[in-house]
């Protein structure tokens, strides 16, 4: 386990590493630049993606069975808005894999929809839903473009949420096992690169400490949003047990039954800021590391060292879950890579107080606030800032506290209104700066394999539904044929990944759905 010292040695590194390249930004960066064996891609979730209705309000299309996210939103948290027809990917996959090709996408990240494949999360297999998935990943396959897919991207069964009360009890273990299972069995032929849980980190957060995001539990004072049961003081870190429990068991099936002969990896994914002092007062830096250690630690230990971070051990006390020495054997070494979702830098302040609280959730047994910086609000990152990459920092730091693991970043880019012009040069500008600090880490010697930038298209946007985007291409949604429009930053990165340089790139613009280059 690591010192203080030693933590604090590290995330100093790290900042160093990363102040250069605040003040230069990044200069024109060439796919070339990158090993050719890096994947450069994009990507989608099911439950933002596809339509599960044929027309809005008719029962589950083809054996689905409703999501947490579906009860959600069918609740009214979006005030009325759903995923139900969405961009209705599930119809028009064949046009959006082509449109992935013609893009120069090289990989493509998508998750499989558990309730849809195994209708209420355990027993028979759907024949229609190992169809689609098998249509969708040879369709992605046959264009040469590698699909990355990930089991379960917050999007459990409701059924299984009903029956046992989904991750908050250990028989989401052998259910979530079985589910992988079938998805090994039925894929792993084409699939080489697989994640477990999607934001395992936040979605304990989301659903157990806040309850911003399903299955919507907390306890006063600590909730967003009303909600009708849960306690926030216990329920994040026994999520948090049972997510790490239930990813091992996957990875060590993989190993026993399908390594051998599939070759492929199994990874987890976390959502990661860039965490930088506030101040350089020494409360701040610690807090940082803090910061650190929650957000990531809170899973990278345990899988990477057997145990959870010493300071959230001795902050929370006896509400955080135990390894016994069984577990902890099982779960350490039980990641293949580790993939983040970045989209921001932010600054950490200490508030250390927090700890004389006598009832405590997960924020304040961290003791520390996040100071959004520039462009963000503090309702929840409407607008994420497009300076301060901080891709290589949180890269470095996975190599120094966590001896360098293969890395991918699952999730990168930037959140603009959903109606806003197609010319997205502040979208081009973010993509071109974070690209750029990620060419620094890997020539620094960050384990980072891939890239994905977050999303090929404007779908249903978890955190206000069709508010927003963050696609490279427009949906309209008021067209029936829901046709899909490139945006100026779908231009860019088609050029980028077709070996064109970034930096000339947002001198053009698009006008009547054309490109124009700035001497037109
Ligand atoms: C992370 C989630 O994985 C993704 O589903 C969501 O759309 C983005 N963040 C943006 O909020």
């Amino acid at each position: 386990m690591m010192t203080l010292a030693k933590q604090l040695r590290c995330i100093f590194t790290a900042m160093m590493l990363v102040l250069p390249v605040l003040i230069s930004g990044a200069d024109d960066v060439r796919r070339t630049d990158f090993p050719d064996t890096f994947v450069f891609g994009s990507g989608s979730s099911a439950y933002q993606w596809f339509a599960w209705r044929k027309v809005e309000g008719a029962a589950f299309e083809d054996g689905r069975t409703a999501s947490i996210w579906d009860t959600f939103a069918h609740a009214g948290e979006y005030g009325g808005a759903t995923a139900d027809v969405s961009c209705d990917a599930y119809h028009k996959y064949k046009e959006d894999v082509k449109l992935m090709a013609d893009t120069g996408l090289e990989g493509y990240r998508v998750s499989i929809s558990w309730s849809r494949l195994i209708p209420n999360g355990r027993g028979p297999v759907n024949p229609k839903g190992l169809q689609y998935y098998n249509n969708l990943i040879n369709e992605i396959v046959s264009h040469g473009i590698q699909p990355h897919v990930t089991l379960c991207h917050s999007d459990l069964p409701q059924a299984l949420e009903d029956k046992y009360g989904g991750w908050m009890s250990r028989e989401i273990i052998d259910d979530f096992t079985a589910y992988a299972d079938v998805c090994f069995k039925e894929f792993g032929d084409r699939v080489l690169h697989w994640t477990t849980l999607n934001e395992a980190n936040v979605f304990a957060l989301g659903g157990y400490d806040n309850g911003m995001t399903p299955p919507n539990h907390c306890s006063p004072p600590f909730g967003v949003r009303p909600c009708s049961m849960g306690n926030s003081s216990t329920e994040p870190y026994i999520a948090g047990h049972n997510l790490l429990l239930a990813h091992s068991a996957v990875v060590r099936l993989y190993r026993r039954k399908y390594k051998s002969t599939q070759h492929g990896s199994v990874g987890l994914n976390l959502f990661a800021f860039w965490s930088l002092p506030y101040t350089n007062q020494t409360a701040d830096i610690i807090a940082a590391q803090r910061a650190n250690d929650f957000y990531l630690g809170w899973f990278a230990n345990p899988l990477i060292f057997g145990d959870y971070p010493d300071i959230m051990k001795k902050n929370a006390g006896s509400r955080l879950p135990k390894f016994t020495r069984q577990e902890s054997k099982k779960v350490k070494g039980a990641i293949d890579f580790i993939a983040l979702n970045h989209y921001m830098t932010v600054r950490v302040k200490d508030s250390s107080s927090s700890l004389e609280n006598d009832i405590r959730d997960f924020s304040a047994d961290a003791a520390f606030q996040f100071i959004l910086t520039q462009g963000a609000t503090p309702s929840g990152l409407a607008e994420y800032p497009r300076t301060e990459p901080g891709l290589q920092g949180v890269l470095e730091y996975f190599k120094q506290a966590y001896g360098n693991p293969p890395m991918y970043i699952h999730e990168n880019g930037q959140m603009t209104p959903r109606n806003a012009t197609l010319n997205d040069t502040t979208r081009v500008e973010y993509l071109q700066a974070y690209i750029g600090n990620l060419l620094d880490a890997v020539r620094n010697g960050s384990n980072v394999k891939g890239y994905f930038t977050w999303s090929f298209l404007d779908c249903f946007e978890l955190l206000d539904a069709y508010g927003s985007g963050f696609g490279l291409y427009y949906v309209d949604l008021d067209d029936k044929e829901l046709r899909r429009y490139p945006k100026l930053s779908a231009h860019w990165y088609s050029n980028f990944l077709k070996g064109k340089g970034s930096k000339h790139s947002a001198v053009y613009k698009i006008e009547d759905n054309k490109v124009l280059h700035s001497s037109q």
